[in-house]
């Protein structure tokens, strides 16, 4: 079955079980400033999930493009993508979890479905802790479908709990469909928690019961919910007995048009097969994200920042393999090629996904060639050195000015026998790395952060904005999200209602007075639980004993954040509020600048 086919099925079936299909969204999520992307197929559903009726009703299904980064380490595997497309049903407040374990054991096995043999199928259920009790109804009923006891796995939170999509948000214990590849067990442990291959997880049946709470809280929900997702190029990998999702026809073009551009052949080489993976896994997310509804391109902030990265590792895994010149927008039709009919928005943008595609390829070409004429100026200083080490500041000075990646840095150094002091290199790196706001695309590391003058004065700003808004309205004022380019800051926070303009004029001037007086910024590392004691600004959650920097300015405020900021304010410029908006329901929005002379 191809992939086309099991949208079309999966659609089908829940249709003729009186669910109504409902159209996917963009990969940007709408209002939840705490992640980048779409993350899984609930997620633009989040606040029909919390209760708000849903104009289709209380049966729904779909299709929905995602983009995960969390792991992109693992990309290259047989199974991890950063793009991958979901389907998915959902109970509002309808049916639990007798009906959704029901059908999704129907449609997984009958032969006029999916008709997967159930000696292959495991599943999972919530083994219970403190908070919420073993989830015996579940296990009850697989059993009584027909799967065998020692097929059903109860296994803790970490591995059968779902959710939020974003930081708060809805959320359960869940159960979790695999199917045995027939690969060995990997030890006497093996089973479907294990990640060696043997089992892939293919669909989740999550009962939301809760809503987390900003403050890490669990709130019962007075409806509880199904929301379920089905790994699309998982589940038709399993269907055609492909060892990984790369062997599927989502990607088979795609390799064949790079195999012939490196001279290389899939399947005989491990490294090569790596980068031959990533290259293609980055190019079909990287279409996807300049083809999307709201188009991203690439920078060095956010979802574009992101998108650079993809694109620049892509090119690097190239290079890798022999492929010279520009190179990702020859690869874009067959990406096309399979998609265009699912996502037509595709086909519309396909102009600007050339375009891009090439204009950031030039970019980073100019990019390489600068690092590599710097590290050719410094490798006579280097080798009258005592050892063969480039030293991390040196690493990061040649990624930070000229956006050399570390990578590459190490690749030209093996060349001379030298190595890189990573670990140097890491730490100058967090000492300047910008905090990334969203959630599982914090792990994204690697990437030019952009540290000018202005946006530098711009983060500083947004610090005394976030206090100056506090002190004139009060504490519930709570920063919602926050996106700087080197032009301007924007300020998302908690309000019920507009800022006046005298407020606005007040708020530039105590800003603008805190400037002037040239107060020191200094930064400080310790445990989240001391900044909040500190009284540090901090409305994010984290694991018990993180360290984390805070930042003070004069006495004025004091903040947990990544930084970069400025040594003193008196350097900063003018401040000035160029507009007070809704942003959405409560949340207020500025844009502000700053006017240097
Ligand atoms: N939201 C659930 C998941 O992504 C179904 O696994």
């Amino acid at each position: 079955m191809k992939a086309h086919e099991l949208r079309k099925k999966y659609i089908d079936f829940f249709v003729s079980k009186n669910h109504t299909q409902i159209s996917g969204q963009s990969l940007i999520p709408e209002n939840d400033p705490t992640v980048l992307f779409t993350t899984a197929g609930m997620h633009p559903l989040v606040p029909y999930l919390l209760g708000e009726p849903h104009p289709s009703g209380t049966r729904l299904t779909d299709y929905q493009k995602c983009i995960r980064t969390g792991d992109i380490e693992a990309v290259g595997d047989d199974s991890h993508l950063t793009f991958f497309e979901m389907l998915g049903n959902w109970s509002l407040g309808d049916y639990f979890k007798e009906e959704a374990i029901r059908m999704s054991y129907e449609f997984l096995t009958s032969p006029q479905w999916l008709g997967f043999d159930v000696d292959r199928l495991s599943v999972t259920v919530f083994a219970g802790d403190a908070e919420v009790p073993r989830d015996n109804e579940s296990a009850e009923l697989w059993k009584s479908l027909g799967i065998p006891e020692d097929r059903i796995f109860f296994l803790p939170r970490k591995d059968n709990w779902w959710g939020p999509a974003g930081e708060t948000g809805p959320c359960g214990p869940d159960s979790e469909m695999f199917i045995d590849t027939g690969k060995p067990v990997c030890s006497p442990d093996c089973g479907p928690g294990c990640h060696c291959g043997k089992y892939f997880e293919i669909w989740n049946d999550v009962f939301m019961q809760y809503n987390k709470q900003a403050d890490g809280s669990f709130l019962e929900m007075e409806r509880t919910c199904v929301d379920t997702g089905m790994g699309i190029e998982r589940t038709i990998a399993m269907l055609q007995n492909k060892g990984s999702v790369y062997e599927t026809e989502l990607f088979t073009d795609l390799i064949g048009a790079i195999e012939k551009l490196s001279g290389t052949t899939y399947g005989s080489d491990d490294g090569v097969d790596t980068s031959i993976r990533i290259i293609a896994d980055h190019i079909r997310t990287s279409v996807f994200l300049l083809g999307d509804e709201k188009s991203i391109t690439p920078s060095n902030l956010g979802q574009g920042y992101i998108l650079r990265r993809l694109i620049r590792r892509a090119i690097r895994h190239g290079r890798k393999i022999g492929i010279e010149g520009t190179f990702l927008a020859s690869l874009v039709s067959y990406v096309l090629e399979v998609y265009q009919e699912a996502y037509p928005i595709l086909l519309t943008n396909a102009e600007t996904i050339d375009k891009e595609l090439t204009q950031e390829e030039d970019r980073f070409s100019t990019t390489l060639q600068k690092g590599e004429h710097e590290f050719q100026k410094i490798l006579p200083n280097l080798l009258k050195g005592k050892n063969r080490i480039i030293p991390g500041r040196i690493a990061f000075k040649l990624y930070d000015t000229y956006g050399f990646p570390i990578e590459l840095t190490e690749e030209l150094a093996a060349e001379h026998d030298f190595t890189v002091d990573k670990s140097g290199f890491d730490k100058a790196f967090a000492k300047h790395q910008e905090a990334s706001r969203a959630g599982a695309e914090k792990n994204f590391k690697g990437g030019l952060a952009d540290h000018s003058d202005m946006t530098t004065s711009l983060h500083t700003a947004t610090h005394m904005l976030h206090k100056a808004l506090r002190n004139m309205l009060g504490d519930h004022v709570q920063q919602k999200g926050s996106n700087i380019t080197a032009e301007r800051l924007r300020f998302d926070f908690i309000h019920p209602e507009k800022v006046t303009r005298e407020q606005l004029d007040e708020i530039e001037k105590v800003i603008n007075e805190q400037i002037e007086k040239d107060l020191p910024v200094t930064m400080e590392i310790m445990t989240l639980e001391e900044a909040k004691a500190a009284g540090a600004l901090a409305f994010f959650d984290s694991k018990y004993g993180e360290q984390v920097k805070v930042y003070t300015i004069g006495d004025f405020s004091k903040e947990v954040c990544g930084g970069p900021h400025v040594e003193k304010t008196g350097t900063m410029g003018r401040f000035k509020i160029k507009k007070e908006q809704s942003s959405s329901a409560g949340v207020r929005r500025i844009k502000a600048v700053l006017i240097k002379d």
